[in-house]
């Protein structure tokens, strides 16, 4: 079902070659292009901030899902706009006045994320709907790829009923695999974040596997 979107983390890319893994996965198939913020802090591990992020942005054709994984996040927000985010996705854990990061990202000029770590229930955004674009159930606990998927069905059920028909997307992030998507996708979500089971197999001298593991998905 293609009106499902499969986005790709380069949380499971070579680091030393993000571009032509990017040129790589968009050739090959892919929706959006999902980046993963860590800041060793809100999270146990660190990745990389705006200004590679804005490196990266001069190889996505299709849309940059900058997923942050920071607290603060409001001192980072125009930094992440000046890097071309399309979307830019906080977490409601990251601190408490997610309502006013939702608006000050939309002010900023980017769709609004907003994300739910898996001990995080479905009514912490339910006054935020109309502030987002996007809401991302998280199916791991973050900061790491390769993690096993947590069953998240019933949340992503409620939400899909909180969202009714308002144009927001459901994301999931975490453990997604062929095996797995297909729970995901019966309950409502519409676009999917998957990092070493498209990437597996692959390289960017190799990438055909990249489009095999990402039609699978
Ligand atoms: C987890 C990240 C995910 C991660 C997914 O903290 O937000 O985007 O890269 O990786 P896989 O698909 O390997 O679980
Ligand atoms: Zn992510």
């Amino acid at each position: 079902d293609r009106s499902v979107k499969i986005a790709p983390s380069i949380l499971s890319a070579d680091f030393a070659d993000f571009g032509r893994e990017i040129q790589a996965i968009e050739a090959q198939g892919a929706d959006w292009v999902h980046v993963d913020v860590m800041d060793g802090h809100f999270v146990p591990n660190l990745t990389f901030g705006p200004p590679a992020v804005k490196a990266f942005r001069r190889h996505v054709k299709t849309v940059m899902d900058v997923h942050l994984m920071i607290a603060p996040v409001d001192p980072y927000i125009d930094a992440f706009a000046d890097a071309g985010a399309d979307i830019l996705t906080a977490h409601v854990e990251a601190g408490p006045h997610i309502h006013r990061t939702l608006q000050a990202i939309r002010d900023a000029g980017m769709k609004a994320g907003v994300a739910l770590n898996p001990g995080t229930p479905a009514d912490a955004v339910a006054h935020l709907l109309d502030l987002t674009d996007l809401v991302c159930v998280m199916t791991v606990n973050p900061g790491y790829g390769g993690q096993s998927f947590i069953d998240m069905t019933a949340k992503i059920r409620a939400l899909r009923a909180m969202i009714g028909d308002r144009p927001v997307h459901i994301e999931i992030d975490g453990g997604v695999d062929p095996g797995t998507a297909p729970l995901a996708r019966a309950a409502g979500a519409d676009v999917l974040v998957a990092g070493s089971a498209v990437f597996r197999g692959g390289s960017v001298d190799n990438p055909a596997p990249y489009g095999d593991n990402i039609r699978a998905i």
